[in-house]
C-alpha cells in the first residue's frame, strides 16, 4: 500500500516541486494550504506532470479543528511542514503575525500528531539561522546565533519546538532540513515561483528584469571581502531541494535515523556570487540583463555556503542540477508567466 503524506504548505513554491517528487517516489499526497501566497491552479500543474492529483483542502493550520477533521481521516503518517510566512522584511514590520502564523501552525501540527499516533515530521528550516558564521562552510554543528529578524527568528524557535517535543513525547521522529538559497522551476515549466508585488528575492528579480517587468535590477554592493566583491550564496535547484524531502521521509519510514531529531543542510557546497549568477543568467539564456549596482542591503550577510557532506552521506541525497539548467528553467518559467514564447534547449 502507498505511504501517505500530509503536505502543509504544498501549493507553495518548494512545496509544489517536493509533491511532484513525492508522486513519482510512489507516495500518496494530501496537500492542506491556505492559499495565502499560492494558487490553487498549481494543482494542475502538479497533475499535468506527474499525471496524478494529489488531494487538496483547503485549510489555515492555525485553525486546530479543520486540522483535526484532516487527521481523523487517518490517511497519512508522515507530515512535510512547510506552512510558514516567509517574507523577512514583512516580519520585522509585522512580527505578531509571523510568531502567531509560523509557531502556532507547528504546535497544531505537533499536537495532533500526539493525538492520532503520526510519527513522521519533516520541517521546513533556514540557513539563516547560522546568521554569518566565522568559519564557511557551515556544518550542522556552525553555532546558530541571534536571529537577524522575526521570520529567522521563529525558524530558530521551530527547531527547538520539534526537538523538546521529540525529546519529551518519544512517539514523534523529526528531520529539520535548513535549506539554502532555492532557485529555478520544474523543468517543464507547468511550476515554480510565483512570487507576490516587487520580489526581494534575487532570481525571481533577475527573470522579472529580464521579462521587462522590472526596468533594472539593482545589485546590491560591490565591496564585499569576497573574490569580486559581490555576495556570495549557495543557490541550491528548486528540484534537488524537492528530492531531499523524500530522501528524509525515506530515512524516517526505513528507520534508518540515528536519533529521534537530526538536521541536515540542504545545499550543493558551492558559492556563487551575486555577478556570477548574473553573468551565467546572460549566457545560458542568450540574453542582456539590465542591471547596476548600488549600495548595501541593509542586514545582507556577506557569504554563505553549506558543507552538505552530512546530507550526502546519511541521506544518500546530492544536488546534481547545475546552475546552467537551473538557470534555464527559471527563465523558461518565467517565460510561460509572461505569455512569452518559451525559448527551446
Ligand atoms: P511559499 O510561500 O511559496 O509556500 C508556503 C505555503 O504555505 C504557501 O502556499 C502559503 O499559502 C501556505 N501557508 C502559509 N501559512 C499557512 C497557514 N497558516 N496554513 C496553511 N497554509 C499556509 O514559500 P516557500 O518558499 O515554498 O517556503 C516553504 C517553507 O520553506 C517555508 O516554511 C519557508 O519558511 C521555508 N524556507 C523557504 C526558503 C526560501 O528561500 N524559499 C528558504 C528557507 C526556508
Ligand atoms: C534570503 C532570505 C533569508 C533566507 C535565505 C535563504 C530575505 C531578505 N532573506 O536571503 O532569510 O535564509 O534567503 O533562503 O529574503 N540581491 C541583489 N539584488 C536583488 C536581490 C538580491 O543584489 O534585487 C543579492 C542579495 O544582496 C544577496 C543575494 O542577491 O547577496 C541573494 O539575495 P536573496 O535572494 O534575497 O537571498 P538571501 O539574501 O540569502
Amino acid at each position: 500500500m502507498k505511504q501517505g503524506v500530509l503536505v502543509t504548505g504544498g501549493t507553495g513554491y518548494i512545496g509544489s516541486h517536493t509533491v511532484v517528487e513525492l508522486i513519482e517516489a510512489g507516495y500518496e499526497v494530501i496537500i492542506v494550504d491556505n492559499l495565502s501566497n499560492s494558487e490553487e491552479s498549481v494543482i494542475d500543474g502538479i497533475e499535468a506532470i506527474t499525471g496524478v492529483r494529489p488531494d487538496f483542502v483547503k485549510a489555515d493550520c492555525r485553525d486546530i479543528v479543520a486540522l483535526e477533521e484532516l487527521f481523523d481521516k487517518g490517511k497519512f503518517n508522515s507530515i512535510i511542514h512547510f506552512a510558514a510566512a516567509k517574507a523577512v522584511g514583512e516580519s520585522v514590520e509585522k512580527p505578531l503575525e509571523y510568531y502567531h502564523n509560523n509557531l502556532l501552525s507547528l504546535i497544531n501540527i505537533i499536537s495532533l500528531m500526539r493525538k492520532y499516533n503520526v510519527p513522521n515530521l519533516v520541517f521546513s528550516s533556514s540557513c539563516t539561522v547560522y546568521g554569518q558564521p566565522d568559519v564557511l562552510p557551515a556544518t550542522e554543528q556552525t553555532p546558530r546565533l541571534e536571529a537577524e529578524s522575526p521570520y529567522g527568528n521563529t525558524k530558530r524557535i521551530s527547531e527547538d519546538i520539534i526537538r523538546d517535543s521529540v525529546k519529551a513525547y518519544g512517539t514523534i521522529k523529526s528531520i529539520a532540513l535548513r535549506y539554502f538559497n532555492p532557485i529555478g522551476a520544474h523543468p517543464s515549466a507547468l511550476i515554480g515561483e510565483l512570487p507576490r508585488g516587487v520580489p526581494n528575492n534575487l532570481l525571481p528579480y533577475v527573470t522579472q528584469t529580464a521579462a521587462g517587468i522590472r526596468e533594472v535590477l539593482s545589485i546590491f554592493g560591490d565591496d564585499y571581502n569576497t573574490p569580486d566583491g559581490f555576495c556570495i550564496r549557495d543557490y541550491i535547484d528548486i528540484n534537488d531541494l524537492a528530492a531531499a524531502h523524500v530522501a528524509a521521509l525515506d530515512r524516517m519510514i526505513g528507520s534508518k535515523m540515528k536519533e529521534s531529531y537530526e538536521v541536515f543542510n540542504i545545499g550543493t557546497g558551492r558559492g556563487v556570487s551575486t555577478m556570477e549568477i548574473v553573468k551565467t543568467f546572460e549566457k545560458v539564456n542568450d540574453l542582456n540583463l539590465n542591471y547596476r549596482i548600488t549600495g548595501r542591503r541593509a542586514g545582507d550577510i556577506e557569504a554563505m555556503w553549506a558543507d552538505p557532506t552530512y546530507a550526502n552521506e546519511e541521506l544518500g541525497w546530492y544536488a546534481r542540477k547545475s546552475l546552467y539548467e537551473t538557470l534555464r528553467s527559471a527563465w523558461k518559467w518565467q517565460q510561460r508567466l509572461s505569455g512569452l514564447e518559451i525559448s527551446k534547449d
